[in-house]
């Protein structure tokens, strides 16, 4: 039995998957302060809130023609409120592979009454994608953070759609090269893929979601915080920094660092090869070792940001123990599977961790299945 702990240790053993690792070299000292105590919609407030979102339009290679704001209520927020204000007016078509597209499936059903139709695959595997009717509005995670799985491209989405399709993005914007011309919508949150705070969502919107939401009033009532129009006009000031209500500023400027890191390491690809380069290594590792394998069947749908692996024998008590371990031992933080998924571990590869960390995380697994392994089933 392999007894003696591994020499090397994970230097930051942040692999949660939300809220995931800060930037490296992040401190809280870089967080530009002048700003708190002061009203976010004074000058200066609104310039930091502009700064925010013309980076993070830079950092994704936003085109033109999308708009980018920032609203309450983390990714659910942003997504709901899409949903809210956008949905009712043509059939309704929802992927889910995972849970929190079975979530958005939940929401058009059980409180919108839409009655979608409902497109589903089991955990690890990704629905038939070619079975979507793109005059219904579609809705669906483009990461599917819980099983690992996500869309391979957006090839799958009709250029002649006649409804809308509703990414929810939250841990695939900043790891893949989005096409925006094939997204009407897509949410995000900070504290994924660039490491930032958890408080707001990010909402996307193209100019045929804009169209919707200037000709179409939904027939149910709208709390303010979800309202992205007055007088049937978009609210254009959303889009510029003038936030439906008070953001935390604190977290608005901790996204501003996260995002001048990201544009120090080269922006949207130096992102994505971070992302690529901690993938191949966990892939390295699960390659090595039999007791290891991905909950992701096809390669080509395999997350690079939630990569979730199945562990041989291994029930949800023996999963709790075995992230409990490493935890205890202070070398991987967070790494059991979502409560919702089959037992397994879940490994953040987003591009905020270190691929030295990935790589010194191997023997660790080791060594806590050498613990645990096979009197511990
Ligand atoms: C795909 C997906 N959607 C939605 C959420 C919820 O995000 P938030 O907590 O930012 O609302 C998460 C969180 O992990 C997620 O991974």
């Amino acid at each position: 039995m392999l007894t003696t702990p591994p020499a090397v240790r994970p230097v930051r053993p942040h692999f949660s998957s939300g809220p995931c690792a800060k930037p490296p070299g992040w401190s809280p000292d870089k967080i530009d302060t002048l700003i708190l105590g002061r009203s976010h919609r004074s000058a200066l407030g609104k310039e930091r809130l502009k700064l925010c979102i013309d980076l993070m339009r830079e950092m994704l290679q936003l085109p033109d023609s999308h708009r980018i704001g920032i609203v309450p209520g983390s990714d659910t927020g942003a997504f709901e409120m899409a949903m809210w204000s956008m949905l009712g007016t043509r059939p309704v078509t929802c992927l889910a592979w995972e849970s929190f597209g079975e979530g958005w499936v939940t929401d058009a059903v059980k409180q919108l009454k839409l009655d979608p139709k409902v497109i589903r695959a089991d955990y690890g595997e990704l629905p038939d994608l070619g079975q979507v009717d793109w005059s219904n509005d579609v809705l669906f995670t483009w990461n599917g953070t819980t099983s690992g799985v996500r869309v391979p491209d957006g090839d799958w989405i009709a250029d002649d759609r006649g409804g809308l399709s509703f990414a929810d993005a939250t841990s695939a914007v900043f790891a893949y090269g989005l096409p925006w011309d094939k997204i009407d919508v897509a949410t995000f949150s900070w504290q994924k893929v660039i490491g930032g705070e958890g408080a707001h969502g990010v909402l996307i919107i193209g100019p045929r979601a804009v169209e919707r939401l200037e000709s179409f009033t939904p027939d149910r009532p709208l709390p303010k915080i979800f309202r992205l129009t007055q007088g049937g006009k978009l609210i254009e000031g959303i889009f510029t920094g003038e936030t439906i209500n008070t953001p935390s500023m604190l977290a608005v400027e901790d996204a501003i660092v996260a995002l001048q890191w990201a544009k120090s390491i080269g922006g949207l690809p130096g992102l994505i090869a971070r992302s690529e380069a901690n993938a191949a290594a966990l892939d390295r590792i699960v390659a090595g070792r039999n007791w290891l394998g991905h909950l992701a069947q096809d390669p080509a749908n395999r997350s690079k940001t939630s990569v979730c692996l199945t562990v041989d024998g291994a029930d949800n008590d023996f999963i709790k123990r075995f992230a409990k371990l490493l935890e205890t031992e202070g070398v991987a933080f967070d790494i059991a599977g979502y409560r919702d998924a089959p037992p397994g571990l879940r490994i953040w590869c987003g591009a905020t961790v270190d691929t030295s960390d990935i790589e010194a995380l191997g023997p660790w697994l080791d060594w806590a299945w050498a613990q645990l392994g096979e009197q511990g089933k």
